[in-house]
């Protein structure tokens, strides 16, 4: 968990303090760690030409499990840990909404595919469909035409592609430092926090 209260000056080190710290963490019984499913995400999405935004977004959209007062092996016990929401307030100060939003909505994403695209639930690993019902399972109609009226979706769901695509145990990729640089290009200055 994450004690220190996070300033536009240290964020950036208390992001990389997850990956160092919680690096190695399995990802909720997945064959990759935490920070290589991250890092695989941002990978992946750089070398399919994504934006910055769904790179970073993508790079980012797991730390909610270490801002957050439950700790991920509760969602593999039966609670859901609500780890978008946590991310999401957790960076919203210093970072714009093209990264915040696609990180909310990842799970939401997840829930929205699954309700529109019938080959979508295919494609998730086992643990990602575990945790789809405790996590509100498929969508009903008004929630997809809430999904549908976000101008976020599209972003929200490449992180998601990206989220569901990093989870290869032999896919190396560069280290968190990579990103770093454009992470602090992308860092809010004090007049323009929303
Ligand atoms: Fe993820």
């Amino acid at each position: 968990m994450l004690n220190q209260a996070p300033t536009k000056d240290n964020i950036i080190e208390m992001i990389e303090a997850v990956f160092t710290r919680h690096g190695a963490d399995s990802y909720l019984g997945e064959q990759v760690t935490m920070a290589q499913h991250m890092l695989q995400a941002a990978w992946l999405g750089e070398l399919q030409g994504e934006s910055d935004a769904v790179v970073l977004a993508a790079l980012l959209h797991d730390v909610g499990h270490y801002a957050n007062k439950l700790p991920p092996e509760v969602l593999m016990s039966g609670t859901d840990n609500r780890h978008q929401e946590s991310a999401a307030s957790w960076l919203a100060p210093f970072f714009p909404a093209e990264i915040i939003e696609p990180i909310r909505l990842h799970v939401a994403a997840k829930r929205y595919l699954v309700t529109v695209d019938p080959d979508y639930r295919n494609q998730l690993s086992q643990a990602s469909i575990d945790s789809l019902a405790l996590q509100g399972g498929m969508m009903s109609a008004r929630e997809v035409h809430e999904m549908e009226a976000n101008p976020y979706l599209d972003m929200a769901i490449r992180v998601r592609r990206l989220d569901d695509q990093g989870k290869d145990p032999s896919l190396t990729t560069p280290d968190f430092g990579h990103f770093k640089v454009r992470l602090d290009r992308w860092l809010l200055s004090g007049d323009d926090r929303q």
